[in-house]
């Protein structure tokens, strides 16, 4: 196998210098975009680490993209511990996210400390990020006291997207944008080092953001944020579920994929696959022993 594990990568002294909280703090004070993808494997770990990204979160959107669930909702701790990890394996500089998955964190602080810390020790994340505001303020400042640095996500909150009326843009009237700044400032109070905004209009970040002192990561939240941030399957047009406006498509992978598993079978039905040059030979002389080994019972 040619790929090499995340534990023996040799640190080269031209090697990308690994992200810290430092790092994307000053890359905000300079105004430089940061770039934030998502990742669920190995293979698309080393893809995010190749193409030099800054962040990489494993999303709870995990649950849809790669286990097939209908939301993010049904994804349970070890699931997304398994994905984690795997991310892990392959990611090396870019500051890992795992993304606490729904009923892992609200009911107490013990409960979101408990399971913050398996991201940490279990998957080797450097930190972690959940949803909304309100009670998950109490929760984000009592992980971040327990040594774990937390990015919080305010505005379009998948994992309550019921109670906000479906997967819509939020923060549409004054009140509602409002109610996404204020949750924002207090993450921020709570000490988190990052916020996401999900689909918030352009101009309603563009306000907040004047009022926000940590990197603010946009999906569907306009330009004016610090970083972007892409659902990687979106992105490589690999899943062909509901696709928001906001889902940029660099590639097709999946019609890719189909087409290459589909000429495969094609080959493998009309004998064409194996060819010569993906089979192994064996010495004449060996070949005669054997047969007459077999022949002699
Ligand atoms: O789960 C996820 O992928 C996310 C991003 C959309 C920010 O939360």
């Amino acid at each position: 196998m040619s790929a090499t594990p995340y534990v023996s990568v040799p640190h080269s002294l031209d090697a990308p210098v690994p992200m810290t909280l430092p790092r994307l703090a000053e890359k905000k004070r300079l105004g430089e975009p940061i770039v934030m993808v998502t990742a669920y494997d190995y293979p698309s770990a080393q893809v995010a680490q190749e193409a030099g990204v800054d962040v990489v979160l494993v999303g709870d959107s995990g649950a849809m993209t790669v286990l097939g669930y209908p939301t993010t909702v049904p994804v349970s701790t070890d699931e997304m511990l398994m994905l984690a990890s795997a991310v892990r394996r392959g990611c090396r500089t870019p500051l890992l996210v795992g993304d606490l998955p729904f009923g892992s964190y609200e009911a107490s602080d013990e409960q979101a400390v408990a399971t913050a810390q398996r991201f940490v020790k279990e998957a080797g994340c450097d930190a972690v990020k959940l949803e909304r505001g309100g009670s998950t303020v109490q929760r984000a400042k009592a992980i971040v006291e327990a040594g774990i640095p937390v990015m919080g996500h305010v505005g379009l909150t998948p994992q309550t997207a019921t109670a906000l009326g479906g997967y819509r843009a939020q923060g549409r009237t004054a009140d509602r944008a409002l109610s996404v700044a204020r949750d924002a400032l207090a993450l921020q109070e709570a000490g988190c080092f990052s916020i996401v905004f999900e689909a918030i209009p352009a101009a309603v970040s563009e306000l907040v953001m004047e009022q926000i002192e940590i990197p603010v990561i946009g999906i569907g939240a306009g330009a004016a944020t610090d970083g972007q941030v892409l659902v990687f399957h979106d992105l490589l047009g690999i899943y062909d579920g509901h696709a928001p406006r906001f889902a940029k498509r660099y590639g097709e992978l999946k019609a890719l994929m189909v087409a290459g598993v589909a000429e495969y079978a094609a080959e493998v039905r009309g004998r064409a696959f194996p060819g010569p040059e993906h089979c192994y030979s064996i010495d004449e002389d060996e070949l005669t022993e054997l047969r007459e080994a077999l022949a002699a019972g």
